[in-house]
């Protein structure tokens, strides 16, 4: 698999990471129903194909998907690299609750190395600026808890140039983690730019757009889908977005075939095609998928295949 450098560090990333958002289970924000045999089995096929990190959030699954990255960690030959987030907690009824309190995330480190099982988390990330005044007071104490060994480098997610710049001046930032697919390219208006040019990673969330865009989705899939499945609640899911999308991926359906490859792997290399992002992060629900999917980590993208995308995508959005 292809190896890119995060930001200024020294830690070397595969370029498909693996994502366990979904492996979490229930709760306000999941998507239904998961195995936790499953989980575990698809995070160890991950790393027997050859991916070297894993990206959790202590409010996947309400601790959940720590805990399954812990327990499968336990069963794994080789240690991947660690990354999880901090600021989304929850309440005693299970709602989110974001904070970014000093107190408070030292607290959460504490949880998410005890879920994990590991002395050191290798990338920590705010998960989300709000309250957007006290990202300075989690960075600092962010900080602190790298000179105290519990942390190896610090990153942000959904986090604006704007507001990286001000934790820039406290403690370097080594990643960016932003959603990126051919349906949202937000990124690319500014972010990327900046990133690059002050060595930032940047680890692109969300490539396949939670499924949709992996030739798998169907009006009947949707229409099956558990009511407590977050896909429900999303605007990519509803319609007009919902069938335009659908019509696109059959569009770029004979770009994946003549490549001998898949509309998952296209979605990801399409990511990966931007010398500014160092990795995808790929949700897998089970080893199946994950198998499917950490190839695309190989596959470069020819001139010809990105501008004909280019062009389905410019039409697609015209359409809406
Ligand atoms: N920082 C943030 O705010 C943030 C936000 C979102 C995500 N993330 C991170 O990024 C990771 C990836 O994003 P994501 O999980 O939202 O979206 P994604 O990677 O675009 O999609 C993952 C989903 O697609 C389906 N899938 C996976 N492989 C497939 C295959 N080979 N064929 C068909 N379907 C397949 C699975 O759901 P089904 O099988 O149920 O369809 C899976 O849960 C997350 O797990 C999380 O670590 C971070």
């Amino acid at each position: 698999m292809q190896i890119r450098k995060l930001g200024y560090t020294d830690l070397k990333l595969t370029t498909v990471g693996l994502g366990t958002w979904a492996i979490g289970g229930p709760w306000q924000w999941g998507w239904g129903p998961q195995d936790d045999d499953e989980a575990i089995a698809a995070i160890l096929a991950s790393l027997d194909a050859g991916i070297n990190w894993i990206d959790t959030a202590a409010v996947y699954g309400l601790g959940h998907s720590e805990e399954l990255v812990g327990e499968a960690l336990k069963k794994a030959s080789h240690k991947p690299i660690i990354a999880t987030k901090c600021s989304l907690l929850w309440n005693d009824k299970k709602e989110k609750v974001s904070c970014l309190k000093a107190e408070s995330i030292r607290r959460e480190c504490h949880d998410s190395l005890k879920r994990l099982g590991i002395e050191t988390i290798d990338l920590y990330q705010i998960h989300w600026p709000e309250p957007e005044e006290d990202i300075e007071q989690a960075w600092e104490e962010m900080a602190k808890l790298a000179k105290e060994g519990k942390i190896r480098y610090l990153g942000v997610s959904n986090f604006s140039v704007e507001q990286i710049k001000r934790l820039q001046k406290i403690h370097p930032v080594a990643s960016l983690q932003p959603p990126y697919s051919m349906l949202h390219r937000d990124v690319e208006d500014e972010l990327l730019a900046y990133c690059a040019q002050n060595e930032i990673s940047v680890v692109a969330y969300s490539p396949m757009q939670r499924g949709l865009l992996t030739g798998k989705f169907s009006p009947e899939r949707l229409a099956s889908l558990p009511l407590d499945d977050h896909r429900r609640k999303s605007s990519d899911f509803h319609e007009p977005q919902f069938t335009a999308t659908l019509e696109l991926v059959e569009k770029l359906r004979p770009i994946a075939e003549r490549n001998g490859r898949t509309l998952a792997q296209l979605s990801i290399s399409w990511v990966l095609r931007r010398p500014e992002v160092t990795a995808a992060i790929v949700g897998a629900r089970k080893p199946e998928q994950i198998l499917e999917t950490a190839p695309a980590s190989d596959w470069d993208l020819n001139e010809e295949d990105i501008e004909q995308i280019e062009q389905l995508l410019i039409e697609h959005q015209a359409k809406l």
